[in-house]
């Protein structure tokens, strides 16, 4: 028989304990952060209908990238590839007992079929940041310095990342400024401009030559990229997005936190369902290009379940592995896989069992890590056995201990040996 493969499918990671180690840190932090910012933590299911996608989250997503099938019944379900549609369903199903402004976190893992590469997996996790019911750019410069917040949290510093801002409105405002182009032609600009760093400069000339637009036009279109916030919306002085951008851009100086920002009229996102700030958070380290966080303002979502009412939204993702690949770079992770005491008490035939389970429980009501070693090796291999498990301390309670009543403590890394009384241990490392 030919023997099944140990690797996991393409695209996705096991965890062995050291990496849930990791994790379990990094999403620890990043949820202490939100609740203290008052985000409340929601999840939903791992599969939707396929509708709820191919409605709103844009072609690339919905058609190319998700793991779609049909159930027994016949329906058309997907895996959810991002988290955004089913937030903005959970929130059309209770908008009239919600409190909004509401403020929503989430870490869902996420399927996309993509291509494997730094940076880009099949299966990731990915913190959701939004908030719902608040129409003005208040939540949008909320959500903003939350994402900053959470970089400074693993002692990121504005050397590290930046977070790169442009607004929807603006971007399609200005080009049919400097274009002609109605909104439909300027939706095909920016999937031009979006496309732009994974294609060469020839063929992005081509793809906007096709679209009508001028070899003076593109020049144009290309100055734009080194424009700072207020060069830019002077072109388009009368569009709301420019008036958004420089709201914006006033209230991120006056909040301190312009050195992490950066105008970049080339942030578009690929998701089809923003409407007004768009942003992307980069790692300033080259080898590291892919965006760590994308956002945004989308105000018809939620609208996609509801007849009358509508909810706008704004929010984040920022994904598990570009995160991970940012704190090893910037050398951000402290020693997370020496947890403090751990305690093995180690087991003689001659000693009944019993004994020493009482011992381990006493040690787990003080708080203390601690485990019986399974099984009836002798006493070198068990102690072979504590030093790859990390333990630091082990038990000895054999015959002579057990007459006396009073055990041995083996420190492992001073190697010393100590004497406790057997009915003292569980206090003893405290
Ligand atoms: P997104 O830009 O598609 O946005 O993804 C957000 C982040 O998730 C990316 O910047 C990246 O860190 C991570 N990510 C995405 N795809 C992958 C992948 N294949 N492998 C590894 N990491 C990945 C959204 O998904 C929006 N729904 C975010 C959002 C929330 N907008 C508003 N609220």
């Amino acid at each position: 028989m030919e023997l099944l493969s140990t690797q996991p499918y393409k695209g996705t990671r096991d965890f062995y304990p050291d990496d849930m180690k990791l994790r379990n840190w990094f999403f620890g932090k990043i949820r202490r952060a939100l609740e203290l910012a008052a985000f409340d933590e929601y999840n939903g299911p791992m599969v939707e209908s396929l509708d709820l996608y191919i409605a709103k989250s844009g072609e690339e997503i919905a058609c190319e990238q998700t793991y779609n099938f049909e159930d027994r019944g016949g329906r058309r379900l997907a895996i959810r590839p991002e988290m955004t549609p089913t937030v903005a369903r959970l929130v059309a199903a209770k908008c009239a007992e919600l409190n909004m402004p509401l403020k929503w976190f989430s870490i869902p893992n996420l399927y996309r079929y993509e291509r494997p590469q730094r940076g880009r997996l099949r299966e990731h996790w990915q913190v959701n940041v939004d908030i719902f019911g608040c129409d003005t750019f208040d939540a949008d410069l909320e959500v903003i310095s939350t994402a900053i917040n959470l970089m400074k949290s693993f002692d990121a510093d504005e050397t590290m990342f930046r977070v790169h801002i442009n607004n929807r409105r603006f971007f399609n405002d200005v080009i049919s400024a400097i274009c002609g182009t109605d909104a439909e032609g300027s939706r095909k600009v920016s999937k031009v401009v979006d496309r732009r760093n994974k294609v060469t400069r020839e063929a992005y000339v081509k793809d906007l030559t096709e679209l009508g637009i001028s070899e003076d036009k593109i020049a144009k279109i290309d100055a734009l990229y080194t424009m700072t916030v207020e060069e830019a919306t002077a072109l388009c002085p009368e569009s709301r997005g420019s008036e958004e951008l420089l709201s914006l851009f006033e209230a991120v100086r006056a909040m301190g936190i312009e050195k992490y920002c950066v105008f970049d009229f080339g942030i578009i996102r690929g998701l089809d369902y923003y409407t007004g700030t768009v942003f992307e958070v980069f790692d300033e380290a080259p080898e590291n290009n892919r965006a760590m966080f994308g956002g945004g303002r989308y105000d018809n979502l939620v609208g996609l379940f509801l007849k009358k009412t509508n909810i706008s939204g704004v929010g984040f993702g920022f994904g598990d592995v570009t995160l991970e690949n940012f704190l090893v770079t910037h050398k951000l992770i402290p020693d997370i896989y020496n947890i403090g005491k751990k305690v093995l008490v180690a087991r003689f035939e001659e000693v009944p069992v019993e004994k020493y389970t009482s011992i381990v429980d006493s040690l787990r009501e003080n708080g203390i890590v601690s485990s019986l070693y399974i099984g009836t090796k002798k006493f070198g291999k068990q102690l072979d056995y504590a030093i790859k498990g990390k333990y630091t301390h082990v038990v000895i309670i054999g015959g002579n201990e057990l007459e006396t009543g009073i055990a041995k403590i083996k420190n492992l890394s001073t190697h010393e040996e100590t004497e406790c009384p057997i009915d003292k241990i569980g206090k003893y490392f405290n």
